[in-house]
């Protein structure tokens, strides 16, 4: 069975979701894409919930959230209580949000990030595992936190 993911973009993350699409699909991915789909302007908090909602859900284990800076998508995601959501800008932040802190979307700076450098955090989120024990301790931590504590 195919693996799937699902991946959105506004339209300042477009331009290097396509190139992940098609890196993923040649990975024998199946990918789901919710948008945007062109260079008009759109509204980055909307695609981050579509993308979020299916992941916190579970009909996804993993996804995908580009914009420009990955900052706006990032602050969108993580307001999903079971998301955990992580921009990360190089192969070591892709590595430890993978281990640390069992990122389950990873999010891109399109404006900000270079093809290759994106392919290869793509690749390295992709294939780190949660290291789990203590680190999973501190995950769960993550559901006592309220605006009361
Ligand atoms: C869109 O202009 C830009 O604000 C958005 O892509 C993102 O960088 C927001 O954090």
């Amino acid at each position: 069975m195919k693996k799937k993911i699902i991946i959105g973009s506004d339209h300042a993350g477009f331009p290097l979701k396509v190139i992940l699409k098609k890196a993923l699909e040649e990975q024998s991915f199946e990918v789901v894409d919710v948008g945007c789909f062109d260079l008009n302007s759109v509204h980055y908090p909307e695609i981050a919930g579509k993308v979020s909602r299916e992941v916190a859900n579970g009909k996804y284990d993993k996804g995908i959230l580009i914009c420009g800076t990955g900052i706006g998508m990032s602050i969108a995601a993580n307001r999903f209580k079971k998301i955990r959501a992580t921009l990360c800008h190089d192969s070591l932040t892709a590595k430890f949000s993978r281990e640390h802190n069992d990122s389950n979307i990873l999010v891109l700076g399109g404006r900000i990030l270079g093809e290759e450098t994106a392919r290869e955090i793509l690749n390295v989120w992709l294939k780190t595992e949660f290291s789990g024990d203590r680190h999973q301790m501190r995950v769960d931590m993550f559901d006592q936190l309220t605006d009361e504590t």
